[in-house]
This record gives C-alpha cells, sequence and structure tokens, in this order.
C-alpha cells in the first residue's frame, strides 16, 4: 500500500524541488528563519493544513484523519535553519548572502511539506492525527527542540512516535539508513579559562605559564576517555579552540580552551563532566595556575526505539524495495532530536543525497532526485503507523 505513497510523491517532485530551491535560496539562520516560516504557511494555507506557531519562527501543523486522535499524534519533524557558511556551490538557487543551507534543512523542510500535503488529500485513508512540526533552530544551542518542549508544545499528549529525517551524502540516492537504539551522541561544550602569570618569555622562572600548564592539561584530559571510561561506551574529547594571545617572547595571563564532550550513556556523562572539571583543575594547579571550567550542556543521545526502527524497516522495503534499505553505524554527531527521542518513542532515519562534499562544507550540493524518498519515508510513516 505505502508503495503507492512513493508513485505520489514522484508526481509531487516538481513541486517539492520549487520549495526546496525557494527555501535554499533564502537561507536563514538559527532561531531567525522568518521568510522560511511565511513560506512554509503559504504552502499550507494554499492546502487549506491549519497550523500554529510554535517556538518562535517555528510551525505546528495538524492533519486530522478519519477520526482524530489528538492526545495520541504521530509528529514529523524537520528542522529549518542554515548555517554561517559563504555558499560555493556556484548553484543557480545559491544563497547570496552569507547563509547556506549546507545540512540540508532545506530538503528536510521540503520533504516534510510534500509528506503533508499527501497526508492531507488522503486524509480519509488512516485514522488519528499527524502533527506537522518545522522546528527552528537545530544548529545553535540550546537546540530549537528544547524550545518547543519548554513550551510544552506536546504536553497532555502522549505521542505514539516522533519521526524525523536527516540527508546523508554518503548513502546514494534512493537509500534509507536506519540504525535500532542508541543512534547519536550527547553532545556539551566544555569551555576552560586557564590563568597564570605572563610575562617574559625570556624569564619563565619568574612566571606561572598558563600555556605550558594547558598543554599539560589537554595531554591529561585526554587520559579520561582512556582510563576512566568503560571501553565500550563511545566517548570523545575534542578541543578545537586554544587561544594564548602571546607573543614570540612574550607568556600571556590567560589561555583559553574549547572543546567538545561526547558520549552514548548519559551516566557516563555526568561523571565525565565532574572528572573534566578535577583534572582540569589539578593538572594546571601543578604549574601554579588556576582553571575555571563551565560545561554547557547540550544535547542528549538520539535513541532510536526498537519496535519504531523494525516498523521503519518494513516501511522502506514495503515503499522503496528491499535494496532501499542500508543498515548504518551509529554516530558521534549529535542532533536536538535527542530531546524528542529521550522523552517519546522516536524514529530518526537517514536518506542519501550522495554529495562529494560532506555536510557543513560550502561545496555541499544534494542530489535532488532524493526529495520524494524523504517525502514518501515520512509520509508512509504516518501511514504505517495510523492505517495498520
Ligand atoms: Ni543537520
Amino acid at each position: 500500500m505505502t508503495h503507492a505513497i512513493f508513485e505520489a510523491a514522484q508526481r509531487l517532485a516538481a513541486q517539492t524541488t520549487g520549495w526546496r530551491r525557494e527555501i535554499h535560496r533564502n537561507a536563514e539562520l538559527s532561531f531567525e528563519e522568518h521568510r522560511t516560516s511565511a513560506f512554509v504557511r503559504r504552502i499550507l494555507d494554499e492546502h487549506g493544513i491549519p497550523y500554529r506557531e510554535v517556538a518562535g519562527t517555528g510551525v505546528l501543523a495538524r492533519i486530522d484523519g478519519r477520526r482524530a486522535d489528538p492526545k495520541h499524534p504521530v509528529v514529523l519533524r524537520a528542522d529549518m535553519d542554515a548555517l554561517p557558511i559563504a555558499e560555493a556551490t556556484g548553484l543557480p538557487f545559491a544563497c547570496p548572502d552569507g547563509a547556506m543551507h549546507a545540512c540540508g534543512h532545506d530538503l528536510h523542510t521540503a520533504a516534510l511539506l510534500g509528506a503533508l500535503v499527501l497526508l492531507q488529500e488522503q486524509r480519509s485513508r488512516f485514522d488519528g492525527t499527524v502533527l506537522g512540526l518545522f522546528q527552528p533552530g537545530e544548529e545553535l544551542w540550546p537546540g530549537g527542540a528544547s524550545v518547543v518542549l519548554k513550551e510544552g508544545a506536546f504536553d497532555g499528549m502522549e505521542p505514539r512516535a516522533f519521526v524525523g529525517g536527516h540527508v546523508s551524502p554518503e548513502l546514494k540516492v534512493g537509500q534509507i539508513g536506519l540504525h535500532g537504539g542508541t543512534f547519536m551522541a550527547s553532545t556539551d561544550e566544555v569551555l576552560i579559562s586557564v590563568h597564570g602569570r605572563g610575562g617574559h618569555g625570556g624569564l619563565p622562572h619568574l612566571l606561572n605559564d598558563p600555556v605550558l600548564a594547558t598543554s599539560a592539561m589537554i595531554v591529561a584530559m585526554q587520559q579520561i576517555v582512556s582510563r576512566n571510561n568503560y571501553a565500550f561506551t563511545p566517548s570523545v574529547l575534542s578541543f578545537g579552540r586554544v587561544i594564548a594571545d602571546g607573543a614570540t617572547n612574550v607568556i600571556p595571563d590567560r589561555v583559553e580552551v574549547e572543546g567538545t564532550f561526547r558520549t552514548m550513556d548519559e551516566t557516563w556523562r555526568k561523571e565525565a563532566h565532574r572528572r573534566i572539571g578535577e583534572v582540569a583543575e589539578q593538572t594546571v594547579a601543578a604549574y601554579g595556575c588556576r582553571a575555571e571550567v563551565r560545561i554547557q550542556v547540550g544535547y542528549p543521545c538520539v535513541q532510536n526505539d526498537e519496535r519504531l526502527t523494525a516498523l521503519a524497516r518494513e516501511t522502506v522495503c514495503d515503499t522503496f524495495g528491499a535494496g532501499a534499505l542500508a543498515e548504518i553505524p551509529r554516530r558521534m554527531t549529535a542532533e536536538d532530536f535527542g530531546f524528542y527521542s529521550v522523552r517519546y518513542p522516536s524514529l530518526f532515519f537517514r536518506w542519501g543525497v550522495e554529495s562529494e562534499a560532506p555536510l557543513h562544507n560550502g561545496a555541499f550540493v544534494a542530489d535532488e532526485r532524493a526529495l520524494p524518498y524523504g517525502v514518501a519515508m515520512l509520509a508512509a510513516m504516518a501511514f504505517k503507523l495510523l492505517a495498520g
């Protein structure tokens, strides 16, 4: 039955491609998705789909099937924000102003619009209620998902499922990637200031060198992952920003260090935060320096419900054929979809757009032939959950 949904999604391809290009050209940064939000609302209006606004620029659309069941909705979710990257694709619909849909959220938004249009047309063929969540601010702390939940958008409801997807440059067009259980990592930002006593580089015996203390601290902290972490728990601590703004002969008073901590275990996550503080403070103390450690707690892990993952496998095979199904490994990247997944039964899948350039790169070009697959996967999951 869901194979017909793929055919309908293919008939809609010219339209969804047009929407995707319009959204791409008008890329907007996190929590500033005003034109994108207005565009989404316009398309929903054109198709008679009711909605309300949520989390600032977000939009929550609602489609009732034969018997409305707003207490137990299926929620289909797309993110809408772009990144502060200068686009280098040369596409005729490239965004001119320094924002770029380099993470495919333009395709996510267009695919959800397409899925809602299909479900609206076929609402006499399923029971219950589908909500379409166009979410702002996935790329920026604290994550639009946390804002949506804090507003209580789903309070009083017991959603049957949250379903979301993300484009994947590594998968071929037509492939849907699935992984049951913990799929993506939690992410926290580690911000450390190391204070010492700077001065002349030729007279270090008079100083407490924060550059040397920071070097020792970074090396010592890697041992948290290798010594304190259980070997089978994925865990990464990476520092990408180290600022010691002295000169060849000037040792600065202070060094700023920023990094990311990611894992897939909530108990270890809290313990690791404690150890990061301890190791940082005590290591630099040995050099007569002082560390101020701040951990900005970010997104939780993305957990794929095993029952929903099994249903998704069945959906892929019924809708596109068994050849479309790709079993993919866990990832140490993060997604604010994790906030939904730790609260409600959830499924996060990936759909192939085969790009040579990776995500978050100015040369990222998604293959638009993938759109009907994204549209159909979202709509077909709703059908599977509501039409039995
Ligand atoms: Ni993304």
